[in-house]
């Protein structure tokens, strides 16, 4: 997996997607788009990948955004198809099948903080900022971002956050439930790493499937989620995991899952 704006590594089961154009804070133009899309359609295929980790590179950004020299060619068009683009790229990332961790190691502004909210867990340093400073532009957040805020936030403090445009810092960020945990900058990845250890180290047909669960609850009525919760849970039961699991519990060891 070669790319320009972006590097990707493999280790004991866990990628690590790195944004990577750091002279432009990790701007997302549309070859980055592109490239996450084949990216990550590459790890949903890998079977040596269970957990991802998406982060910038350099010191100062996650991503700041969708590349703003790129907007002046944009009509109303073009600009629908523009949204579209990245909508399908982050939908494949929301349902990868395999968990997404954002390390969120500094500015995650407008596409920034949509592709975190994208990412099934948000882990960011003390010095992150987040928030959607679209309307200072006179556009509104195209990558899923009233969407996805609004289900993370609430429909007050998204409309606040849209409306204002004003940036927060990590500890209002996980005040409000925008991110899951905050850590020193030192320790953003370890911090990250372990969790995503955590995770690989379970029942991988139940981790899909509990995504797949907890996804429906964005599209889905709870009737509905709870009929396709019902589904999910008898094909764990069926699962050589599954008998696994309780093998190991009653005989008081850990399990060895095979990830069938
Ligand atoms: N698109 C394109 N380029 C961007 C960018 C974006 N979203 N965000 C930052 N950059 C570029 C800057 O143009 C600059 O490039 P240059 O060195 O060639 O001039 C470089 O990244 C560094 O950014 P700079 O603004 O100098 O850093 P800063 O520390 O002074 O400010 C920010 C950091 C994040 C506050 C500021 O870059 C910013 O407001 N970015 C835009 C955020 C935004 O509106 N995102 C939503 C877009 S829809």
């Amino acid at each position: 997996m070669a790319f320009e704006t972006l590097l990707v590594d493999v280790q004991g089961r866990i990628a690590r997607l790195t944004i990577n154009r750091p002279d432009k804070l990790n701007a997302l133009n549309l070859q980055c788009v592109t490239e996450l899309g084949q990216a990550f359609l590459e790890l949903k295929q890998r079977d040596d990948v269970d957990v991802v980790i998406v982060t910038g590179a350099g010191e100062k950004a996650f991503v700041a955004g969708a590349d703003i020299a790129e907007f002046a060619t944009l009509d109303d068009k073009k600009g629908v198809e523009f949204a579209r683009r990245g909508q399908a790229v982050f939908e494949s990332i929301a349902h990868l099948g395999k968990p997404v961790i954002a390390a969120v190691n500094g500015f995650a502004l407008g596409g920034g903080c949509e592709l975190a909210m994208a990412c099934h867990i948000r882990i960011a340093s003390e010095k992150a900022k987040l928030g959607q400073p679209e309307v200072n532009l006179g556009i509104i957040p195209g990558y899923g971002g009233t969407q996805r805020l609004t289900h993370l936030v609430g429909v007050g403090k998204a409309f606040e956050l849209v409306l204002t445009a004003a940036p927060i810092d990590a500890a209002e960020a996980l005040r409000i439930g925008l991110v899951n945990q905050v850590v020193p900058a030192a320790e953003l990845m370890a911090t990250a790493q372990a969790m995503a250890t955590v995770i690989a180290s379970k029942a991988q047909p139940a981790v899909r499937h509990a995504l797949a669960a907890v996804n429906a609850t964005l599209e889905k009525p709870l009737a509905e989620g709870l009929r396709l919760e019902a589904e999910l849970f008898g094909k764990c039961c069926a699962t050589a995991d599954a008998a696994e699991g309780r093998k190991a519990f009653l005989e008081k060891r850990k399990p060895n899952f095979t990830g069938r």
